[in-house]
């Protein structure tokens, strides 16, 4: 029996070369790559289709926030690249939201992809979201309102830190997909990362995948690395 991984990899690397070597070693512990901001300015659509070539889904976190119109074109050349999964702020608003799901559901049959919003972003303190965006809500009630606001969109699910998985679950049920960046072994470094968890206790919590970066990418091995943590997320392969 196989359980698959849950392991999502952050290739956060400035070159396809890097990514394609590293994706390739680390493929049979992965669930998907993460294709963000830094690779697919310097690399563009390439950068997905070498991972495609490489048998391994493509997460691409390009996190749109734009008019609704942009937004929706934006959805629609993702789509065409047959991305798995990608992702909207969803402080962009409850049209911006509407349309990126609308773009995702006119995808042919089979081959719509997975599209989630990020609610607060980690980076962020109390004091930013009340000053800089000036609203009342403490960080847990502004990721909780947004999440329902996403839900209500018809979007399939979250981005979010480990300490949100509990209240996010509680508040969308059990199929709205949670994915937690900002996880750490047990003895590993936290880097800039606040407030984290282990992979193993997100899972435990409910979160769907985990977004693993540098402690893959910064360790001596990082294919054991991987491989450890995946089996922490609670994969299995006895076949
Ligand atoms: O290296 P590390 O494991 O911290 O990488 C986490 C990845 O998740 C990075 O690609 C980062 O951009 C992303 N991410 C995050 N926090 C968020 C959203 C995305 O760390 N709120």
């Amino acid at each position: 029996m196989r359980t698959e991984s849950r392991v999502i990899v952050a290739l956060d690397v400035p070159a396809l070369r890097e990514a394609t070597n590293l994706a390739a070693r680390l493929a049979p512990y992965l669930a998907a790559v993460k294709i963000g901001s830094q690779l697919f300015t310097a690399e563009g659509p390439r950068a997905v289709r070498a991972m495609h070539d490489l048998g391994l889904r493509v997460f691409l976190d390009l996190k749109f926030h734009d008019i609704p119109n942009t937004v929706a074109g934006a959805i629609v050349s993702a789509r065409a690249l047959g991305v798995w999964m990608m992702n909207v702020h969803a402080s962009g608003g409850a049209a911006m939201l509407k349309a990126a799901a609308q773009a995702v559901a006119a995808s042919p049959l089979g081959e719509r992809p997975l599209i989630l919003a990020v609610t607060v972003l980690t980076s962020l303190s109390e004091t930013d979201i009340k000053t800089t965006l000036g609203t009342t809500r403490t960080v847990p009630q502004q990721v909780e309102h947004l999440a329902r606001e996403t839900q209500a969109a018809g979007l399939d699910g979250v981005v979010a830190s480990p300490h949100e998985i509990g209240l996010i679950r509680k508040a969308c049920g059990p199929d709205f997909l949670i994915v937690t960046p900002g996880v750490r072994p047990a003895d590993g470094a936290i880097n800039d990362q606040h407030r984290v968890m282990t992979p193993g206790e997100a899972v435990a919590a409910g979160a769907d995948f985990v977004v693993v970066g540098r402690p893959i990418l910064a360790a001596a091995d990082p294919v054991e690395a991987a491989r450890r943590i995946a089996l922490e997320c609670g994969m299995r392969n006895n076949e």
